[in-house]
């Protein structure tokens, strides 16, 4: 079976599990940018790996407009919400409204880097983080949490993924 790995990637976070996912089962790798020129033939099955921002996975609707038919379609998305959050099912399902059972979607923790984060990442985060501030506190978790740069990603967090690539 041969599966290709198309990766979207602001910050790194999803690069590094695209890239761990890629070594460990040696799939192709491929940048989203480079995935509408690509010849799809060959695979049977697609990961197409991405991020959340402000709730969205990051060109998922691109992703969702490729000539995938008849393929396995794997959805990965990193975040920096904590894993197992309700938050995160919700997420999920919000993109997924009408085509739920077409994709079988992982959700990883990735991190956030200010120092890797554009012009507009860091002006969304500073007014979310006020917002936050004012909201719930210096003190809480969420504000503790989305305030400074930091990498929860893990190896081990792709198990899931592989178990289930090695089961199709
Ligand atoms: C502007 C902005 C909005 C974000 N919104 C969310 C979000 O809604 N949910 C979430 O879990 N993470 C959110 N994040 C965190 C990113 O999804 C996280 O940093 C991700 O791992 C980045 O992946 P990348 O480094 O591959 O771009 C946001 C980050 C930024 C900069």
């Amino acid at each position: 079976m041969k599966t290709l790995i198309i990766y979207h990637s602001k910050t790194g976070f999803t690069k590094k599990y695209a890239e761990w996912l890629s070594e460990a089962s040696g799939c192709t790798l491929l940048p989203f940018d480079n995935a509408k020129k690509a010849d799809f033939a060959p695979y049977d099955t697609v990961v197409f790996a991405s991020s959340f921002q402000a709730g969205t996975i990051r060109k998922l609707n691109a992703f969702k407009n490729l000539k995938l038919n008849g393929k396995n379609k794997i959805v990965i998305v990193t975040g920096c919400t904590p894993p197992g959050s309700p938050e995160v099912d919700t997420a999920v399902q919000n993109n997924f409204k009408t085509d739920a059972g077409a994709y079988k979607v992982f959700y990883l923790p990735g991190g956030l880097s200010y120092e890797r984060m554009g012009a507009a990442g860091k002006l969304m985060m500073s007014a979310f983080c006020k917002m936050i501030k004012k909201s719930a506190g210096e003190d809480s978790e969420m504000y503790s949490r989305i305030s400074h740069s930091y990498d929860n990603t893990s190896k081990e967090y792709l198990q899931p993924v592989i178990n289930y690539l090695n089961s199709l």
